[in-house]
């Protein structure tokens, strides 16, 4: 939530503030600004909207060395250019992601010392109280070290100060940050993929550090200078590009078959299973949330371990009762979700044992917690996820199918034959997603209402059908239980109404077929997701999907839903890859 970026070297400076920054965007873009220095004189420039909106406002060409760059997604101050950052107060520039929870007590504080503030920010009274503090002692160093013990919250700040017009200083508590190197060229970002065009060499700057760059790069703890380790990003800059598909949704659906195969050649050498508890808490936020869903149906009834699935946000103040033998599982893409590292704190607070499920390499979450396993989807740029959520699926799956085996619920035949299924899907899948999906998008996209509803692992993945669909579309859309529509919400379904109906679990599916009649009985559209064929007065229009098993159908069903949000949102004009009022990491509570 919110891009920072930062350059110093010997290269200009603006176009690639503006590269790393559109790299960021998915952080949110709700406004966007960067400042720079030309001849020892700080330049600000911020412009409401998307970063194209600065870019237009911009002299690409001019020649300067150092600047800091900024995209929004608003917290403090609606989305105006005065509430865009940089921030200036006094000598201090800054831009600032995270939240910094006492600047209202701060912003007291400063203006008793006749501090004037112009934004409603957060971030402009830290710009003043770094300002109050170095006019005493003229020592960037000093200051900064002092500065993090008056601030309560979240923060990476990249921050400029006019007596050193040739310094970018940088430090950070529980938001990202890392320091790009390319020979004497310094960069600072929120997130690897903004340096990937110029460097993958960076170091991460950790809690507590204090990085100072210029025409070389120092580090701080206490005062203190110390060494740092360059580390590799791994994957190639290609993966955070288009690739020549018009969207990185669309990308990213592409690659969902190459992420399976990942995902099970990296979980063969896992040796973590769940065999040794009793019982399983998984926490987590929006899709992550719905891949604990799918979980935690396998692992119940292949793993034979009963878990409980909760939202972080309700997790993290819930009152706990600590059990032997318990696991709480954390799933996450961005690794920094603010809510779900709070309840993986909470839970080490208890001493839980605790596994992350993580996409972003060394992310909060992959670091806090006491086992990780990483996701193998690779950078996810559409702020909807689709390639991350199948690589979180399918990893809990292989977890249950392995837990089953060591526990002796399978045999080893059995366990071979279902490992060697998910390749089988793998090619399942890139055949899903080369169907048309076109006729069903017609079916919806003009419509205001619709409803998702399945049973049991069905219902899990309606969620998640039914979440997609709204945050890129807009369009209202309910997930349901099949069985609880009619006591209540079926008053909603009119002549018309689209209901797609997830019917992938055979356990219940002719009570699913029945719950289908019920719509359509009432005028509803069912568009019916089953993977065998459904008598022809249960559906309006059905997408035969592959039967595999237990532990690969999730994915089947998963593509096609998919793929009908992204026609339906392009269908309706929609900005595909940055829906309105989101952004990919939600590192605010
Ligand atoms: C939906 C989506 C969000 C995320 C949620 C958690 O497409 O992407 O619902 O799943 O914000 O994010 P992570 O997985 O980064 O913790």
């Amino acid at each position: 939530m919110c891009g920072i970026v930062g350059y110093v070297g010997k290269k200009k400076a603006i176009p690639i503030l503006l590269n790393s920054l559109k790299a960021l965007e998915y952080r949110g873009y709700d406004s966007a600004g960067i400042a720079y220095i030309k001849d020892h004189d700080i330049h600000i420039i911020k412009k409401q909207g998307k970063i194209k909106n600065l870019e237009q406002s911009l002299s690409i060409n001019e020649d300067n060395h150092i600047g800091i760059g900024h995209t929004r997604w608003a917290t403090h101050g609606i989305p105006n250019e005065v509430n865009a950052h940089p921030h200036k107060v006094g000598m201090i520039t800054l831009v600032h992601n995270g939240i910094i929870e006492n600047y209202e007590s701060l912003r007291q504080d400063l203006t008793q010392d006749s501090y004037t503030f112009k934004s409603e920010t957060d971030t402009e009274v830290v710009a003043a109280l770094i300002d109050q503090m170095y006019q005493k002692n003229h020592d960037m160093l000093q200051t900064l070290n002092e500065v993090t013990k008056k601030l309560e919250g979240t923060y990476a700040f990249g921050i400029l100060c006019d007596e050193h017009p040739d310094t970018i200083y940088a430090i950070r508590k529980d938001s990202p940050l890392i320091i790009g190197v390319q020979d004497e060229d310094y960069f600072i970002a929120s997130d690897v993929p903004a340096i990937l065009n110029y460097t993958k060499e960076y170091y991460l700057l950790e809690q507590g550090e204090i990085a100072i760059l210029n025409d070389t790069c120092t580090f701080y703890v206490e005062g203190k200078e110390i060494k740092k380790k360059l580390k590799n990003f791994e994957g190639d800059s290609s993966s955070v590009s288009k690739s020549g598909y018009e969207h990185f949704m669309m990308k990213e659906m592409m690659e969902e078959p190459d992420v399976l195969r990942k995902t099970v050649h990296h979980m063969k050498e896992e040796t973590f299973t769940f065999k040794d508890y009793q019982s399983i808490d998984i926490v987590a936020c929006g899709s992550a949330y719905h891949t604990g869903l799918v979980g935690k149906y396998l692992i119940e009834q292949y793993a034979d371990i009963p878990v409980n699935v909760e939202v972080a946000s309700e997790y993290r103040y819930k009152k706990f009762f600590p059990k032997k033998n318990h696991l709480v599982i954390v799933i996450s893409q961005s690794g920094e979700t603010a809510d779900t590292l709070a309840a993986l704190k909470r839970a080490k607070e208890y001493s839980l044992d605790t596994l992350g499920i993580v996409n972003v390499k060394e992310s909060s979450i992959a670091r806090e917690a006491d086992q990780v396993i990483y996701t193998m989807a690779g950078p996810e740029i559409a702020v909807a996820t689709t390639k991350a959520y199948l690589a979180q699926v399918t990893t809990l799956s292989l977890l249950a199918l392995k837990t089953a085996y060591e526990k002796d619920l399978m045999t080893k035949e059995e366990y071979e034959e279902i490992l060697h299924s998910f390749d089988v899907g793998a090619v399942k899948v890139g055949k899903l997603l080369n169907k048309d999906y076109s006729e069903q998008a017609k079916q919806i996209y003009e419509k205001t209402d619709l409803f998702y509803l399945g049973r049991g692992l069905d219902y899990a993945l309606a969620m998640e059908g039914s979440l997609k669909l709204k945050e890129i579309s807009y369009l209202h859309s309910e997930a349901y239980a099949s069985g609880e529509l009619k006591h209540g919400t079926i008053s909603l379904v009119e002549d018309g109404t689209p209901v797609i109906t997830v019917m992938i679990d055979d356990h219940i599916r002719s009570k699913s077929i029945s719950n289908n009649k019920e719509v359509r009985a009432r005028g509803g559209y069912v568009i019916a997701i089953s993977n065998t064929d459904l008598p022809s007065d249960s559906y309006d229009d059905l997408i035969l999907v592959p039967h595999i098993n237990d532990f690969v159908n999730p994915m089947m069903a998963l593509i096609p839903m998919q793929m009908i949000s992204y026609y339906v949102a392009k269908a309706r004009g929609c900005d595909i890859d940055k829906p309105k009022n989101l952004a990919k990491s939600v590192t605010v509570e």
